[in-house]
């Protein structure tokens, strides 16, 4: 299913919602705390959401660890995993928590343990592999239940697409001022822009992850999630 809501405001109000929901225990603790801004943070609040009560975490190109950290409450595992040399020596850095862990790892090479995670996250991270093998290879590592979620990057192709690209730019460039964007290469993460279309990632849903949901984010990305039922 894919629904066109750019504009859907995830902030604190889905946040409080969310909260009187369920998870509220994990919720409080994760809202409290403040990251810097940028194109993939914006997302934070949404991901969250999808995490939920989920407890073991997988976050596949977890860059300097600000998510992994950021989702981090006391009663979750997270381990993020990052080809770069550098982000998982920052991470480590950063990281005071036991149930936190950082393994330098290309995505292709990992090895998990016999157990499956309940939640995987790819954040602008599968655009740097064949996003068709990452796909296959999440699923496996995916427990029953399971959600995978991915903040991607994609090229526009359609006119459709063409239409929301630059319908975004403007109220995107508004947001990013006002909340002072840092940029990933601020932030020192090596970045590609070998990206794939739409088209392809609405192929790759259709014909890996039946269920799937995506949708436009207003700062460039599309919103991917699947469960596992
Ligand atoms: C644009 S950064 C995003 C980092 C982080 N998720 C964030 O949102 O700040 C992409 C990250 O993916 C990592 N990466 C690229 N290819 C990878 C692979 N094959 N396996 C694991 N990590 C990879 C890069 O080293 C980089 O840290």
């Amino acid at each position: 299913m894919e629904c066109f809501a750019i504009f859907r405001p995830y902030g604190r109000r889905s946040c409080q919602i969310y909260t009187s929901l369920i998870g509220k225990k994990n919720m409080a603790q994760i809202k409290k705390q403040k990251i810097p801004w940028n194109h993939n943070y914006a997302y934070k609040h949404w991901i969250s959401e999808k995490v939920g009560n989920r407890n073991s975490i997988l976050d596949v190109g977890c860059g300097d660890g600000t998510l992994a950290l950021y989702l981090r409450t006391t009663d979750n595992d997270i381990l993020g995993i990052d080809v770069s040399d550098l982000c998982i020596q920052k991470a480590n850095e950063k990281n005071p928590y036991s149930n936190v862990s950082f393994v330098r790892t290309a995505f292709e090479d990992f090895q998990a343990s016999s157990e499956r995670f309940d939640v995987i996250i790819f954040v602008a991270s599968i655009h740097h592999m064949d996003m068709g093998n990452a796909i296959d290879k999440a699923k496996k590592l995916l427990a029953k239940k399971g959600v995978l979620i991915i903040v991607g990057l994609a090229k526009p192709t359609s006119l459709f697409d063409w239409i929301v690209e630059l319908a975004r730019v403007l109220p995107s460039k508004m947001v990013s001022a006002i909340k002072k964007n840092t940029t990933s290469e601020e932030l020192n993460i090596d970045v590609s822009y070998d990206l794939p279309t739409m088209d392809e990632v609405r192929q790759i849903g259709r014909e890996r992850l039946c269920g799937y949901s995506l949708r436009y984010g207003l700062h460039y990305r599309y919103l991917l999630t699947w469960e596992n039922n």
